[in-house]
């Protein structure tokens, strides 16, 4: 979604700010400009991608300060004028924005009332305006933009930048922003992956923050604007290789890291001779373990269908309830929370808006939240404060593939640790370690022998529809295949637990439907078998992902062998082929398969 980036410093701006969108464009947009100032400040914005903003620039910006933002539409169509930064009238105050401003409507009249001609229909471009009025009053680029936020309902993330003043004057309100401190030199960013190139030496903003910076100092105050001083966070070095090196597409490359991604997540957090799991993060003791009463889990998308799996070990592994939540759904039906369970905000990006909320909702029933998050530092990982981070390294690709496999290990290591705490042998847990540090082989042994994925792919690309089926642990694995097909070949996907398949579904069988079933050698194999005949029955054509070895494999029209494993962690594995279909399908429909339309990867609006 969108994405901020400024610098301040000796360097030409322009360089360093183009650079920073291009970093930020994994995150999705429709839209990117920039603002430099050198005398003047030249606004250039244009719809479409980083590349197509380079072909309306000057041969040459000179500047050394400067602004810019890359635009997912939410107020107002993908246009040329709403694409930010947005100036004010006198062009001496220019702003780029993130979140959305809930009184947009009525301040955007009254601005027209007292004569403004507005140039957008953003919500974002009254701050501009407003600033510049407030600028006036005393000409204290701090103070204009405190009392602007004043005046403003909503979120934001946002940066200014002023003709008369040196200074970038940024604040944040729900909308992620971090400081970079360079030397000599400042930048800024919504995302922290942006600013690593530079520093790793960085300040979060915190909700209800604003700050000052010029190429040499920063200055931190809160809204009611009392001075605070900075507290400076060291980012890791090296996150992981965000380059697409010899890989056609971030997609693919990331479906292959999951092996090593998984080395990384679950490296040091299995105690083998206990037969335990060891997540420092999480802060519990076994004492406290031993008497949660349930566990709540939330997420949205793949991380909702990483939570439904994870439900499943925990109620298996440590026999308490544990249920999924829609996180967007959540805090809308005043959820009644215990103080003693335990929830989890399970996240890729950390910055989901929905799940955000979620977690607020439960921190102000008194509830405490766990974070199961990729990216440190983002803003879940720090409003929940303590947590499992899942190591996947950077993902690019919108469409999540080694995020959802990390998530369903943290899952499996926390089911572990609660399960040994009360109901599981050390015996058992020992099996579980021994068969889950198998895994990142096992992903190696089938991404080198993937099976027919080609023929799967020939019968589902001119499909109406795609049916997703399996039941029990496999159910999510159906749900999370048929969202990735859907979100990047664009064809319409449904996925059911295969036993509700004859509920409803089954209507849209006809000859040649394709139907993709998950079905691991587990104990409900036989019950999968019996959906799989009622669909053929129908002149549907089956893809089946099952253990390699296993008899099951005559019932599939095209049949793709995983190697086997422990049927708990059977997702990790099921998965990978639903990923490689959904990958090949959108590329032989000619489809962005790393920037698929109308999506985003950090979705920080609710
Ligand atoms: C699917 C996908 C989305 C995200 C969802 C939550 O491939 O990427 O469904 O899973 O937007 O995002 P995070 O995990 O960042 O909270």
């Amino acid at each position: 979604m969108c994405g901020i980036f400024g610098y301040l410093g000796p360097r030409q701006a322009s360089t360093i700010l183009l650079d920073g969108l291009r970093r930020l464009e994994y995150r999705g947009y429709d839209s990117t400009g920039i603002a430099v100032k050198n005398g003047a400040i030249g606004i250039h914005k244009k719809v479409g991608k980083v590349a197509d903003l380079m072909t309306v620039l000057p041969s040459e910006i000179s500047g050394n300060v400067g602004i810019a933002h890359t635009r997912w539409a939410t107020h107002g169509g993908v246009t040329d004028a709403n694409a930010h930064p947005h100036e004010s009238a006198n062009g001496k105050v220019v702003i780029v924005h993130n979140g959305i401003i809930e009184n947009a409507r009525m301040l955007r009249t009254s601005l027209s009332v007292q004569g403004v001609e507005l140039q957008s229909e953003t919500d974002s471009e009254v701050l501009a305006h407003i600033i510049e009025r407030e600028l006036s009053v005393d000409n204290h680029p701090e103070n204009a933009v405190r009392r602007t936020l004043h005046q403003i309902r909503g979120t934001w993330g946002i940066c200014v930048l002023f003709l008369e003043h040196d200074s970038i004057v940024c604040a944040r309100n729900g909308s992620p922003l971090i400081i970079g401190q360079g030397e000599n030199e400042m930048f800024v960013s919504s995302d922290p992956h942006a600013l690593t190139p530079h520093t790793q030496r960085v300040v979060f903003l915190e909700d209800g923050e604003i700050a000052t910076l010029t190429a040499h100092s920063m200055s931190l105050s809160t809204l009611k604007g009392k001075n605070f001083a900075a507290n400076i966070t060291v980012l890791e070095q090296e996150w992981g290789d965000s380059e697409l090196g010899d890989y056609p597409h971030f997609m693919i490359k990331e479906i292959y890291e999951q092996a090593d991604a998984l080395r990384h997540c679950i490296s040091g957090r299995l105690d083998r001779v206990d037969g335990n799991g060891r997540l420092g993060g999480l802060k519990l003791e076994p004492r406290k373990l031993s008497s949660v009463p349930h566990v709540r889990l939330l997420g949205c998308g793949t991380a909702y269908n990483a939570a439904e799996i994870g439900q499943i070990l925990i109620e298996g592994l440590a026999r308490i309830p544990a249920v999924a939540h829609i996180a967007s759904e959540f805090r809308h039906n005043d959820p009644v929370i215990n103080p003693n369970a335990l929830h989890f905000a399970i996240t890729q990006s950390g910055e989901t808006a929905d799940t955000l909320s979620a977690v607020k909702e439960i921190q102000l029933k008194g509830g405490s939240v766990y974070g199961v998050v990729n990216v440190v530092g983002s803003s879940i990982a720090r409003e929940c404060g303590k947590g499992v981070y899942i190591h996947s390294g950077p993902e690019q690709a919108v469409a999540s593939t080694k995020a959802f496999s990390n998530m369903v290990a943290a899952l499996t290591m926390f089911a572990l640790q609660i399960g040994r705490s009360r109901s599981i042998s050390r015996e058992k847990g020992k099996e579980i370690i021994k068969e889950l540090q198998q895994v990142p082989h096992l992903i190696e042994e089938y991404l080198e022998h993937q099976g027919p994925i080609s023929e799967a792919v020939e019968l589902i690309k001119e499909a109406k529809s795609v049916l997703f089926l399996g039941r029990g642990i496999s159910a999510p694995v159906a749900k999370e295949g048929a969202l990735k097909l859907m979100e990047i070949a664009y064809i319409p996907c449904l996925a059911y637990p295969a036993g509700e398949m004859k509920h409803g579904p089954i209507a849209l069988l006809e000859e040649g439907s394709p139907v993709v079933f998950i079905a691991p050698n587990d104990h409900v194999k036989t019950k999968t078998i019996s959906a799989i005949h009622e669909c053929r029955a129908r002149g549907a054509k089956i893809i089946l992902i099952h253990e390699q070895g296993d008899d099951i494999a005559v019932e599939g029209d095209v049949s793709i062998p995983v190697p086997r494993v422990h049927s708990l962690l059977s997702p990790l594995l099921t998965v990978i082929p639903t990923q490689l279909i959904a990958y090949h399908t959108a590329l032989a429909l000619d489809c962005n398969v790393d920037r698929p339309r109308n999506l985003a990867k950090s979705v920080t609006v609710e």
